[in-house]
């Protein structure tokens, strides 16, 4: 068990390679992470540089070559198929970009999937289904059929199937990135209310900065590793030298600029 129970997620030294013929590709190099209950992060960097396998780790659909994963106080690194299976059944929620709504399925039906395949009672699977999706504001489109739902409505559908099995730890890769700054600020915000109301932790993959910007804290995937990203360093407009700019506020505070 872990120790730090106040963590709804925790990554201590995760590598992660994958073999290419001759070649091994080493995507995380010693990544570190922690996350608290209620805590609402953005991880942030290049393409290909391995955010998405970080996510599908700490979903247990993927394991480390090495280092250990703690989600909601529980060790997910050594245990067996079954109870990585029942980690992502309780504990996980994921959403994606491409969403994978089940196009056979109406909006409501999506969102019982995870219930139904948990054996959860009819009756029950179907009040909190429509509870989820009047949570994010869609059960006015229960019965439609997701070609029906424009990307936002579908984005908001899935997210309502990812917390179905009210999980601890909300998982998004890049939720909001066909969507417009409108919709895609309005999801966030959502997310934003449900992490602090029911003490989740969230975490989303990002390239939008309006998104990065609403949460507690901004994390730079870069060289295999974590490092916090200062909000200023994010939004850093081209051509300004941040250093240059925080060494000059500095000096002045300490009396030692150059007068002029
Ligand atoms: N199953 C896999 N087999 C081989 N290489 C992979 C696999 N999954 C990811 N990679 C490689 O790992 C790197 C990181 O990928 P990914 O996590 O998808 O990056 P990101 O989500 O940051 O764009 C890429 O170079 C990708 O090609
Ligand atoms: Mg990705």
């Amino acid at each position: 068990m872990n120790a730090n129970d106040h963590l709804a997620v925790e990554c201590i030294d995760v590598h992660r390679e994958f073999q290419d013929g001759s070649r091994i590709i080493r995507v995380l190099q010693g990544t570190n992470l922690s996350v608290k209950k209620g805590e609402f992060v953005a991880i942030v960097g290049a393409s290909g540089s391995g955010k998405t396998t970080l996510l599908n780790l700490i979903g247990g659909l993927d394991t480390p070559t090495s280092g250990r994963i703690f989600v909601d106080g529980l060790e997910i690194t050594n245990l067996d198929d079954e109870g990585i299976s029942a980690i992502r059944r309780h504990k996980v929620g994921m959403m994606f970009q491409d969403q994978y709504l089940l196009p056979i399925f109406t909006a409501l039906e999506n969102v019982e999937v995870p219930m139904l395949l948990d054996n959860i009672p009819t009756t029950k699977r179907r009040e909190k289904a429509i509870e989820l999706l009047s949570l994010v504001g869609i059960d006015h489109r229960a019965q439609h059929m997701p070609h029906e739902l424009s990307g936002g409505m579908r984005s908001r559908v899935a997210l309502a199937r990812a917390l179905a099995n009210s999980p601890a730890v909300l998982l998004c890769d890049e939720p909001t990135g066909d969507l417009d700054h409108v919709i895609g600020g309005e999801i966030i915000m959502l997310m934003k209310r449900l992490a602090k109301e029911n003490n989740r932790a969230i975490i989303v993959v990002t390239h939008d900065p309006e998104v990065a910007k609403m949460t507690d804290k901004i994390l730079l995937l870069r060289d295999g590793i974590l490092v916090e990203e200062l909000v200023a360093d994010f939004f850093k407009p081209s051509g300004v030298d941040i250093e240059v700019a925080r060494e000059k506020f500095k000096a002045e505070e300490e009396g030692t600029a150059p007068q002029e």
